[in-house]
């Protein structure tokens, strides 16, 4: 099976022709903001997000609109935040689930109308939905994942995702977009050559790793999986009993999926502290200990990582995934793969 194949059926029975490899999810989101972006246009982004997507928009001239997730409504998304905002140059309104930095997770149980409502409210003002899904499958609470590509018949949803945060592999850069397009809303054969020729010229991962990723998935067993959520959620409720025995923060949503969990400062508890900044600043200074501080917006809330792989060694790839990286390489498994991840190779 190919990469593309695989990928396709990982994420339902998508064709591999609408899946796109890119180097990590970090890729992913600047591809789709150069194949969208176009002149004087804009795009949706949540606040609290994820400030990569405000960057790569910058870089393509993107006007970057900020809907709010409303943490009194489980950081559900504030719909007609996205109405007020939405004009005929919206080039898209970018969803995380599971959040960053907000943990929730938009769910077929809990919130399965919410998703829904999502997408009707962006065929309701024309445009597609974004969706980043790099925490795809990593909810540990009540609400079970759903990908937001099942919508994709009210609106096209072009889905984001990448081997970093499940596989728990993020420096092998191994990344995808995948176009939900069921009724060719967006997928048209102008599209596919900008995608193409953008392809050509931004070189995706290594093509040893390419060529392992059919095995990576085929064989990562579920228990790894599991094991993987049970830490998360031990690390969760022991970061969430410690914030709740401090006076002056709390956390009012106990995440239920990604890799963070939201605190909020009572700034009226604390001397000398004005905001998130000064918090975060004066806690390095005094204690070396590093906090990350929210956007400018919300200035009372501080966002902690409960188990981001990069920072933590007992965060562990499956044997699975080495065993398929070494047999690639030993095997010369990756001779066929092309560096434009998607496109045939060139010089065989
Ligand atoms: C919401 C979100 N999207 C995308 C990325 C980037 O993922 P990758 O490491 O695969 O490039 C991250 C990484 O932290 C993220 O939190």
């Amino acid at each position: 099976m190919t990469i593309r194949g695989t990928l396709g059926l990982l994420m339902g029975s998508i064709d591999g022709e609408d899946v796109y490899v890119t180097a990590g999810c970090t890729q992913a989101i600047e591809t789709t903001m150069s194949i969208l972006a176009k002149p004087h246009c804009n795009i949706l982004l949540p606040r609290p997000g994820y400030p990569t997507y405000a960057l790569c928009a910058s870089l393509e001239n993107v006007e970057v609109r900020y809907y709010d997730l409303v943490p009194q409504n489980n950081w559900q998304v504030n719909l007609e935040d996205i109405e007020h905002l939405a004009d005929q140059n919206t080039i898209a309104i970018v969803i995380i689930n599971p959040g960053n930095p907000c943990g929730s997770v938009y769910s077929i149980v809990y919130s399965y109308d919410h998703l829904k409502k999502i997408a009707e409210t962006a065929k309701r003002v024309k445009t597609l939905v974004v969706a980043d899904e790099v925490y795809g499958h990593l909810a540990f609470g009540e609400n079970p994942f759903t990908p937001m590509g099942l919508f994709s018949s009210i609106t096209p949803v072009l889905t984001l995702g990448s081997l970093s945060k499940r596989w728990l592999i993020p420096g092998w850069r191994l990344g995808w977009f995948v176009i939900n397009d069921p009724n060719c809303a967006f997928k048209s054969p102008k599209i596919i050559e900008r995608i193409n020729k953008y392809s050509d010229i931004y070189g995706g991962p290594a093509t040893f790793i390419q060529a392992a990723v059919p095995k990576i998935i085929e064989s990562t067993k579920e228990d790894f999986f599991m094991n993987t959520l049970k830490m998360l959620k031990k690390n969760l409720d022991i970061c969430y009993e410690r914030i709740m025995e401090i006076p002056c923060i709390n956390c009012p949503y106990k995440s239920q999926g990604s890799m963070f969990v939201m605190v909020k400062l009572n700034t009226t508890l604390l001397q000398d502290v004005s905001d998130d900044m000064d918090f975060c600043y004066k806690l390095a200074k005094e204690e070396s200990v590093i906090l990350l501080p929210d956007d400018e917006r919300k200035k009372e809330v501080i966002l902690l990582g409960i188990g981001d792989p990069t920072a933590h060694s007992c965060f562990q790839t499956t044997n699975a995934a080495k065993d398929a990286v070494v047999e690639s390489l030993l095997l010369d498994k990756f001779n066929g793969y092309s560096p434009i991840p998607g496109l045939p190779t060139t010089r065989k």
